[in-house]
């Protein structure tokens, strides 16, 4: 028989020929030589068998034409796809969108356009909140809303501070160097207590915390008494108060445990009133309450009657006043009275005055709305306030070396607590009530104070000139006046004076900070004023504010103490000023940037501002001020990384420093730019991220050059984009991101393309091939190590697409940078389980088959590519043929080897992947080329790996191609491919 030349798998060739086997022939199925040579004359072995390939001859313009959709003219006046559509839809809601017209509507209604009826609210979601929204204003009629009022009362709203959020302010500011002591044996032996001397505060800390764990463990082992008794002798504690300068803390201390201890009794007695309902509801009244439970309440509430001392007495009565609950309805209204009363008879105003704020502090939560015993508490204590200065205090505070300013600020947390119990939702007349009473006591700076933290921000702005007034009259030697004026100025940050006024406070309140002496007092509130300064003033005034703090805070490097104010004072600046012109024309803003000079604190500093810029800044600038800013300040986050500098903290860096670098441009003038890149590449050296923007944005200039030349360019802008590329020529080699500089090669090399520096294009490409050697197994994508295969893939992929539009170097010879590709990827070494080098081979294939094309798909505008240069001449297309032999022959060994090696799902998968590049690339209409793609489907289903889907679709699409023209022979084909079913 006749059979053509080639050399077939063992499959096809068994059915042309009898025998005649070539020893060493390239595909081996199931072990026996599976080669034939055609002409049987030629039977001699070894022998490659080489295989042609045939490219499919494209006409690019008319394979566009066809994938396009059908384009339809449109006659104006009578109906535009883009118009409006009317949605006439339910009975109840009928809608019509303006800018519809009537024709339009009537023909709408057959076809609903599924968005439009969404805006239009008949979505089911929208129609369930309209209901929702009916059924709502139909259950509010008056008794509901009484109801609802007064459910409110019950509970206190999220608008109300709460004492979570106080405890680590306190903890924060109420510290000591003083040794403390505590009773202790509490744990062991109750008969012989003994005091621990000497804790620091750190150890008295962990005592209490320890103290809190005993109690839940004597608890849950179920030993009650232990628990009470632990209780207790915490309580006692505070009617110590040596180390004063503490109480405040340890009362946070200590109400936690007292806190721990209410609930813990409260949930036991709960638990004994379940009973086969469940538990009982929030709202459950005495009567349903069982009588052991009621009991066990009643015992506790008699064993703490019991506790001789007044202090643990009130204390713990006051951790469980919730449990009156179980007992009757009026409990915890008649409790709280009697409490109030009992704190009476403690003589210490300091330690009465916490145990109000720790009985205001229970009522609010189990009963806030039984406001009098909060206003009763505040009555009571202000007719205490004569002991503050009487002998006995006076005298306690000469042992304890503590003066009266500091003594005083011991009472802020617990009167602030107390009036916010009482400010909250309360009516201005209260306020102004309470106001009052502190002027008749003298214009108390203390309490003044604790009404400007409790009450509302609206109610003390709109009086701040009053404040003021009464401020300027307190006693100098008593409470300290710039904690007064700090408490004013947080409210003015919060809310409005009165227009009129705004200026007068300014001056009155800086005329009193500027006095201050002490640089903490002095920043402490200054602070707080930046706020207001720039909320209602200009820059003028911020810039006098600065200089105020600068000149504060300059003397003995006091600034070393306050970085968080000074942070927060540039936090709040840059708040209210988003015009960074503005911003840094405020002549003392760099100097106060001067005054950080710890680094890490410094480079804080700078990342607030590059973030504020970035966030901000709306145009592009090259305003010469906020550059001069910026790189100074972008300098700073820069040189701060070295060799110990987290990558998370680089990658922060580098792209606030990009975000700048964006953000500059001068425009037209294109010399400027590439001086301003140049200048930012010498001072942002040490991060690669930058580095690789600034190829970037130079590559864009170079474009952007091209794009102003039409791309004619003059000598002198010939001059420049070679300038440009130098730049990134430079530029690349100092990354150590292989991938950054191999991707950067190419980037690069396309821009010089694209500007006709041929030569630098050739050393471009040339760099990229010469490093792909060098890319590693394993690569760094943000700290977690990944093969490199799939990058080093995409980026073949890339590479081709450019490489065909590549003109051979007239030196070089044909092919100069795909062979020398070629070579780098046959040395490269691949992963063993990987397919990876032979589907780059397949898209080799895809590259020299669109090289053989008379005209290529795309172009570079004044590039000649090898289609003009060759014009198709017999030699090149050769040199092409060879290439084309060579990789098919690796494709082929490859999947022989896939064979022997039993990978027989990555044999099918490839087969078929190289099937369909035959297809889409390969002339089919060669019956050699054919008889492969007919032996490749075989293979793909030879061993029941292929999916039966993916063949079935392939061979839908190989019949419809087979109707286009040109394409018939595609309907032989198809009847040779056979679908295997499974087995
Ligand atoms: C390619 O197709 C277009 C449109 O179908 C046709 O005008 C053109 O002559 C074709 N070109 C070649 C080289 O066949
Ligand atoms: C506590 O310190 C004082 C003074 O430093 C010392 O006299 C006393 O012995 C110490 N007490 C204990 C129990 O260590």
């Amino acid at each position: 028989a006749e059979v053509e030349e080639g050399c077939f798998p063992m499959d096809m060739a068994a059915a042309f020929l009898p025998s005649l086997p070539c020893s060493t022939c390239i595909w081996h199925l199931e072990g026996q030589p599976a080669c034939y040579r055609v002409k049987p004359a030629c039977g001699h072995a070894p022998y490659s068998c080489p295989e042609d390939w045939h490219p499919r001859s494209r006409n690019y313009t008319s394979e566009f034409e066809s994938c396009r959709l059908e384009a339809v003219p449109v006659e104006f006046g009578d109906y535009h796809p883009l118009k409006p559509i009317t949605v006439t839809e339910s009975k109840t809601k009928k809608m019509v969108r303006k800018g519809s017209t009537s024709s339009t509507s009537s023909s709408s209604s057959s076809m609903i356009d599924p968005l439009s009826s969404v805006l239009d609210g008949t979505d089911p979601l929208s129609l369930f909140a309209a209901t929702a929204d009916s059924v709502t204003t139909a259950a509010n009629t008056d008794s509901t809303r009484k109801k609802r009022d007064k459910d409110d009362s019950l509970v206190v709203g999220s608008d109300f501070e709460p004492w979570s959020s106080k405890r680590g302010e306190i903890l924060a500011r109420y510290t000591t160097t003083e040794k403390l002591s505590i009773v202790s044996a509490l744990l062991n032996d109750f008969g012989s207590q003994k005091e621990l001397l000497n804790l620091t505060q750190q150890d008295y800390m962990h005592r209490i915390e320890d103290l809190n764990q005993s109690l839940k463990d004597a608890w849950a082992s179920d030993q009650k008494v232990k628990a009470l008794k632990i209780v207790i002798q915490c309580s006692k504690l505070l009617s110590d108060t040596t180390v004063i300068q503490f109480y405040p803390s340890k009362f946070v201390l200590i109400t936690d445990i007292l806190d721990t201890f209410g609930k813990l009794v409260y949930e036991r007695i709960l638990s004994m009133c379940l009973d086969n309902r469940g538990s009982l509801p929030d709202n459950f009244t005495p009567e349903s309450v069982n009588d052991t439970a009621k009991e066990t309440c009643l015992n506790w509430f008699f064993k703490i009657a019991s506790i001789r001392e007044l202090i643990p007495r009130f204390y713990v009565e006051a951790a469980i006043l919730k449990c009156n609950k179980f007992l009757s309805q009026t409990g915890i209204s008649e409790c709280l009275p009697r409490l109030t009363a009992m704190i009476r008879g403690i003589g210490d105003p300091l330690v009465a005055v916490y145990a109000r704020a720790y009985l205001c502090r229970v009522g609010m939560e189990v009963a806030p709305h039984l406001k009098e015993s909060l206003n009763k508490n505040f009555f009571d204590f202000l007719l205490t306030f004569k002991q503050m200065h009487g002998d006995t205090v006076q005298n306690q505070l000469v042992v304890q070396c503590v003066e009266i300013p500091l003594y005083l600020t011991l009472y802020s947390p617990a009167i602030d607590w107390i009036l916010q119990c009482i400010a909250y939702r309360a009516p201005e007349i209260l306020l102004t009530e309470m106001m009052e009473r502190c002027k008749k006591l003298g214009n108390n700076a203390l309490l003044l104070n604790s009404v400007m933290s409790a009450f509302r921000a609206e109610f003390i702005a709109a009086r701040s000139m009053d404040f003021i007034g009464m401020i300027k009259e307190c006693d100098e030697s008593g409470f300290p006046k710039h904690l007064l004026f700090r408490s004013l100025g947080l409210n003015l940050a919060m809310a409005d004076p009165p227009e009129c006024d705004r200026l007068q406070i300014l001056n009155e309140a800086w005329k009193v900070i500027t006095k201050l002496k002490n640089p903490q007092d002095y920043i402490n509130c200054a602070d707080v004023w930046v706020e207001y300064t720039c909320r209602h003033f200009t820059k003028r005034e911020v810039n006098t504010v600065l200089a105020d703090v600068i000149k504060h805070m300059t003397p003995d490097r006091a600034f070393e103490d306050a970085y968080p104010q000074l942070q927060s004072i540039i936090q709040k600046i840059i708040t209210y000023f988003h015009d960074f012109s503005v911003l840094f024309s405020v002549e003392k803003f760099l100097p106060f940037l001067d005054m950080f000079q710890k680094e890490s604190v410094r480079v804080e500093v700078c990342k607030c501002i590059m973030e504020a810029f970035i966030k901000h800044q709306q145009d592009a600038t090259k305003d010469p001020v906020i550059l001069n800013a910026l790189l100074h300040v972008c300098k700073t986050m820069h040189d701060s990384v070295n060799a110990l500098t987290l990558e998370d903290e680089k990658r922060m860096l580098a792209s606030l420093i990009n975000g700048f670098i964006k953000m500059v441009s001068f425009g037209r003038d294109f010399e400027q730019q590439l001086s301003f890149y140049v200048e930012a590449r010498s001072m942002f050296c040490n991060l690669e991220p930058v580095l690789v923007q600034l190829v970037h944005s130079v590559n864009q200039l170079a474009m952007e050059t091209r794009k102003v030349m039409k791309g004619n360019h003059s000598r002198k802008t010939a001059a420049f984009v070679r300038a440009c590329v130098a730049f990134c020529f430079i530029t690349i080699p100092s990354l150590t991101s292989i991938f950054a500089r191999l991707n950067l090669y190419l980037n690069s090399g396309q821009v010089a393309l694209a500007n006709q520096c041929l030569s630098q294009a050739d050393a471009f490409f040339k760099a990229a091939v010469s490093l792909v050697p060098e890319v590693p197994k394993m690569i760094n994508i943000d700290g977690k190590m990944r093969p490199s295969e799939p990058f080093l893939l995409e980026f073949f992929c890339n590479f081709f697409s450019t490489l065909l539009i590549v003109p051979d170097h007239p030196e070089q010879g044909v092919l100069f940078l795909v062979r020398g590709l070629l070579n780098v990827i046959q040395d490269y070494t691949w992963e063993d389980n990987s397919d990876d080098k032979v589907r780059i081979y397949t898209n080799v294939l895809h590259l020299l088959s669109a090289m053989t094309q008379e005209t290529y798909i795309y172009h570079i505008d004044k590039v000649d590519s090898n289609d003009t240069l060759y014009g198709g001449d017999s030699k090149f297309l050769t040199e092409i043929n060879k290439l084309c032999e060579a990789v098919i022959a690796q494709i082929l060994d490859h999947l022989k080897t896939l064979g022997l090696e039993e990978t027989l799902k990555r044999q099918s998968q490839l087969a078929l992947y190289f099937f369909n590049s035959i297809l889409a690339h390969g002339d089919l209409r060669n019956n050699r080329l054919n008889q492969l793609s007919v032996n490749l489907w075989n293979l793909a289903q030879k061993h029941g790996f292929a999916d039966t889907k993916t063949m079935v679709k392939t061979l839908e699409y190989i019949k419809r191609q087979s109707k286009q023209p040109e394409m018939s022979h595609l309907t032989e084909l198809a009847l040779r491919l056979p679908l295997q079913s499974r087995t």
